[in-house]
Order: structure tokens, then sequence, then C-alpha cells
């Protein structure tokens, strides 16, 4: 409802909102489920949030938004669902991408390229290249993203350098270790939500959430609006981030 999110928007402090915020886009099944629908109705339905978090964080000059779109694990969805889910982004870009152009939003995505159809790659190549030089808001896509993968390809690439003698292992830092990882030329998430009642991590954004702030919404992610996300950056920007220090 417009009137809500005003009322909302109106008690949020435009100089403190969170410079990246990751979301968890979770209860999309449930959703389609409890009106009798098949789970891929939920999945397309959960587009149109995309477009309302998109549409806020603009508003409120958020730099980055990173959203979970397939997990390492959903691999081991049903065939057809996985077929659906690998097929959204395409489908997604072809309605949306004329209108991201317009907003200013530049697409990225984090994840292995492996095992995502050519045709799914392609259409988010394409995203980012045409995108590339836009600055409002980065809409970072995690495709084919686990965390834990993310952490053993970077260790793997470490140890290559350290064996080729182009790294020394006593200099391996945070900072060494995070241009490694997908997230690279991101600055780690302030702010993490999950949709849909769940209170867990599920495989995202391990090494990077070390000292994000968590909101679990009980909003399944078709039902998520504008007004959700406000509702998680006023609670942020009430909460007393130390750091491990003491004030
Ligand atoms: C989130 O919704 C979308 C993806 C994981 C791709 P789900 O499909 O997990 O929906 P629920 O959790 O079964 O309701
Ligand atoms: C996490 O949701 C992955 C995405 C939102 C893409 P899941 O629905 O796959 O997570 P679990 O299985 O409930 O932990
Ligand atoms: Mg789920």
């Amino acid at each position: 409802m417009a009137g809500e999110k005003d009322k909302i928007m109106a008690k949020i402090d435009l100089d403190k909102v969170p410079e990246h915020i990751a979301i968890i886009m979770d209860g999309n099944g449930r959703w389609a489920r409890k009106k009798g629908l098949p789970r891929i109705a939920g999945h397309r339905a959960g587009v149109e949030s995309i477009r309302e978090v998109i549409e806020t964080s603009l508003e409120l000059n958020i730099k980055v938004i990173t959203l979970f779109a397939f997990s390492t694990e959903n691999w081991k969805r049903p065939r057809k669902e996985v077929n659906f889910l690998m097929n959204l982004p395409l489908e997604y870009l072809n309605k949306e991408l004329d209108n991201l152009k317009k907003q200013g939003v530049k697409i990225n995505k984090i994840g292995c390229e492996e095992d995502i159809p050519e045709k799914t790659l392609n259409a988010v190549k394409k995203g980012i290249k045409e995108t590339y030089n836009n600055n409002k808001l980065i809409l970072n896509f995690a495709l084919n993203y686990g965390g834990r993968a993310e952490i053993i390809n970077a260790v793997k690439r470490i140890a290559d350098k350290v064996e080729n003698k182009e790294l020394d292992s006593n200099n391996i830092d945070e900072n060494i270790f995070n241009e490694y990882l997908y997230t690279k030329d991101l600055p780690d998430p302030s702010l993490i939500i999950r949709s849909s009642g769940e209170k867990r991590i599920s495989n995202f954004l391990l090494w990077q959430m070390a000292y994000s702030e968590l909101w679990f919404s009980p909003v399944y992610w078709p039902d998520f609006k504008g007004e959700h996300l406000l509702e998680a950056i006023y609670d942020y920007q009430n909460r007393d981030r130390r750091f491990g220090k003491v004030k």
C-alpha cells in the first residue's frame, strides 16, 4: 500500500542508508502452494518484488543490492523447477533490461558460471555489458552461488599463486583474500534480509557477512514490497553497530 510506504519512508534517515543490502529471496514455493498454484508460479510472481526493491533502492540512493537467485544447492530440486529457474533471468532481462538501462542500474553477477545454460549466461552477460556505464545502483545477481564454493575457489587460486612464487603466504591477509572473491569490487553487505520467515543463511555470502546486520521478514518473497524493505532499513538504522568495540 502506497500509504504504508510513505509513512515509513518519512521515518528513514536518508543520510544513514546501508550502502549494500543483500537479500535471500525466499518463499516463492510456499506463496504459490497457498494459492493452489504450481511452485513455478511463485518464482514468476517474485519478479514483481524485484522491481519494487529496485525502485525503492533508487529512491533511497542505495548503492548495491545483491539478490540470491539460485544457490549451488538448488540443483537438487526437481529438473522441471531447475529448468524454470535457469530460464527466469532470461525472461526477466527480456522484459526489464530497457527499463533498468533507463533507471541507471548496473547489472552484475556473482557465482560459478559452470553448469549455467549458455542461453541464460549470454543473456546475463548482455545485460552486464549494456549497463556497464550505469552508476546509480549495482544490481548484483547471485546465480549458482554458494559461499563455501566461493571460498574454496579463492583458496585454490591463492594456493596456485603461492606455488608459482607469485605470492608469499606470509603476506596473505583479509584484504588479499578478498581480492579472490566474486565480490572483490563490492563493499560487504551492511544488511542481509531473508524473506519467508526462515531464519538461516543457506550458504549465502559467508565471508562477507562477518559484520552484517540481519533482518528476517515473515513475508513470502512475492508479497515483499517497498514498504517491507523500508521496514528492514528503519530497524537497521536504529541498531548499535559496535564491531567488537565498546562505546
Ligand atoms: C526462493 O523460493 C527461490 C529460490 C530458492 C530459487 P523457494 O523456491 O525456496 O520457496 P519455498 O522456500 O519453497 O517456499
Ligand atoms: C536459499 O533459499 C537460496 C535462494 C533464495 C536462491 P532455499 O529455499 O534454497 O534455502 P533452504 O533450502 O530453505 O535452506
Ligand atoms: Mg526456500
